[in-house]
Order: structure tokens, then sequence, then C-alpha cells
């Protein structure tokens, strides 16, 4: 091998040792020589770029409080248009409605920076977008899975949730500077390593039997979500999105509770409208909900 690659045997030994530090199952052979057995799961920023469309950069850290915070200080410094900053885990991540997310090692835990030349007022189908992307990416990597979106930007498998997102905008009135789009996926951990009552609401890949390699699904997760944003940037439509949402939405035609809209309501759930309000048949007639959550009972649990 050094041979071949014209360097020196140390020189092989200090990358190996490099190779085995960002996780890769590299074995000495006894013979002589290195193999390399699988390139399953390892999540590194050589990896991603590897199989990304985008050359925008991707940096991925040991551990950070949040992505969402650390991507801000860097979209405010250099990064550009579909950067994304990943970390291993995460000691402070963000949930919607400023709840705790449970970040551990195994996760993907990502934020992208998007600079999308649109008003502060129309940038709903960004966070849309984003579980269409995560949705068409884990079908793409795994035609078994059938993820579903549950409104507005929840993915679940098998009906409970693998994935939560959370958009945050910097700008004032007239523009936006900035969007970090927060995607956590709950990949090659186990749902019981979390704290708390998770079990009924929540699972992992790895729970799932979804085999997967984090490194190229947050690849085609970036690639799929560039792709739908260059789209409605430049059509000023959103069509594409809200088309694919609609045949991947979860609970449709099913009895919801929507909460967190001031009050309860309870209805049918009919689908979403093309700007991403929801829609429910209540007994009154047709309701519009332009935020809050759905929940439903099922085996005497609240999800
Ligand atoms: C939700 O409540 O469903 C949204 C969860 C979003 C979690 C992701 S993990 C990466 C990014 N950094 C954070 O602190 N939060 C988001």
């Amino acid at each position: 091998m050094s041979r071949v690659i014209g360097i020196s045997r140390v020189a092989i030994g200090k990358h190996i040792k490099a190779l085995r530090a960002q996780g890769f199952d590299v074995y000495a052979k006894p013979g002589g020589g290195y193999t390399l057995d699988t390139v399953s799961d390892v999540l590194g920023d050589g990896l991603i770029m590897s199989y990304s469309k985008t050359d925008a950069d991707v940096i991925v850290l040991e551990t950070v409080k949040s992505t969402n915070i650390d991507a801000k200080a860097w979209a405010e410094d250099a990064a550009v248009h579909g950067a994304m900053m990943i970390a291993k885990t995460q000691s402070a991540g963000r949930g919607r409605k400023a709840r705790h997310w449970q970040s551990v090692d195994g996760g993907i835990w990502s934020s992208t920076i998007l600079r999308p030349t649109v008003a502060p007022n129309d940038i709903q189908p960004v966070t849309l977008a984003a579980a269409v992307a995560v949705t068409q990416a884990i079908k793409q990597n795994n035609p078994d899975a059938h993820p579903l979106i549950k409104w507005p930007n929840d993915v679940l498998i098998n009906g409970k949730k693998v994935c939560g997102i959370l958009t945050e905008f910097v700008g004032d009135m007239d523009a936006v500077r900035y969007l970090v789009v927060g995607i956590g996926i709950n990949a090659a951990f186990s749902i019981k390593d979390l704290e708390g009552e998770l079990l009924y609401t929540a699972t992992t890949l790895q729970d799932e039997n979804i085999d997967i390699n984090r490194s190229k699904l947050i690849a085609d997760v970036r690639d799929n979500l560039l792709a739908l944003i260059d789209i409605w940037t430049e059509t000023k439509s959103a069509s594409h999105i809200i088309q694919y949402y609609k045949q991947h939405m979860a609970y449709k035609d099913e009895e919801v509770i929507i909460t967190g809209a001031g009050h309860d309501t309870t209805g049918i759930l009919v689908g979403i409208l093309d700007d991403g309000t929801l829609k429910i048949q209540t007994d009154d007639g047709f309701e519009e909900v332009i935020s809050g959550e759905i929940s439903m009972r099922r085996n005497n649990h609240e999800i």
C-alpha cells in the first residue's frame, strides 16, 4: 500500500488512526494491509459531501448546545445558502414551543442555512418543504419505509415521530436575511435510550428496522430541500411542495384534536390548502387552522 500510494508506512498508520477516530471500521489484516468492512453509518463531512449534489459547506461537530444557535452565528459570519451544520450530540437541543429536544449520539442533528429572496410573510412553505425533503429522503434510501407527515412538520413512521423540524427566521418586517432549518432525525439509537415516556409517541429508524447510512440520508435531505426551495423561489409557487405533502399526510380523514391555537378544536382532518393551512370538518362546518398541533388518542395514549 505504501509503495502504491507513495507515502510511508507511518503516514498510512496515521491516516488509518484518523479514519478509525471518525468511526470507520478499518481492520489490520494479519498478513499486512488493511480492510474496510462497511461504510454503513459514519456521520462525516467528507462523506456527506461525497454524496451531495451541492458544493455548499457541511460541518460535522462532536457536540454543541444547539446546531440552530451555532448555525446562526455561522450565517452571521460566512455561511452561504445551503450550508449545513451537524452535531453528533446536542446538550441543549431545542424543539418547537421551547421544548427540550433530546439529542443523543446516533441521531442526525442538523441545521441548514437558507437565503431565499422572499418576504417574511411568505416563508410558510419552507417548513413544509423541510418535512417533504425528509420524507422523500427516507423513501429514497429505504423504498419499503412509509413515512408520513403530521401537520405541520413532524415526520412519522408507523404512527410515531421520527423527525422534528424547527425553522427559525432572521430578518426584519420587510426582508428575510436568512432562515435556519433545524432538522432532528432519530436514527441510529433506540428510543428506549431517551428519558421520559416517549415509547408510544416517538421512534427511531433503528427501532423500525430501517437500515440507514446517516451521511447519505442527510445529504439527500439537504439536496431535496434545496431543490424544493429553488423551484419555489424561481416559480413563486409552492404547488410542488403542497402536492407531495398532500399525498403523504398523516391522519387524513381521521378524527383529530387541534391544540395550541387558542382553543382546542375537534374534527375530521380534510387536508391542507395551497398556503399550508390545515382544513378540518367540525360539527359546525369547515374550519381552517393556521397554527397549532395535531393530537389524537390511540390505545389510551395521547399522541
Ligand atoms: C420539534 O419540536 O419537533 C422540533 C425539533 C427540532 C430538533 C432539531 S435537532 C437540530 C436542530 N437544533 C436544535 O436545537 N433543534 C433542531
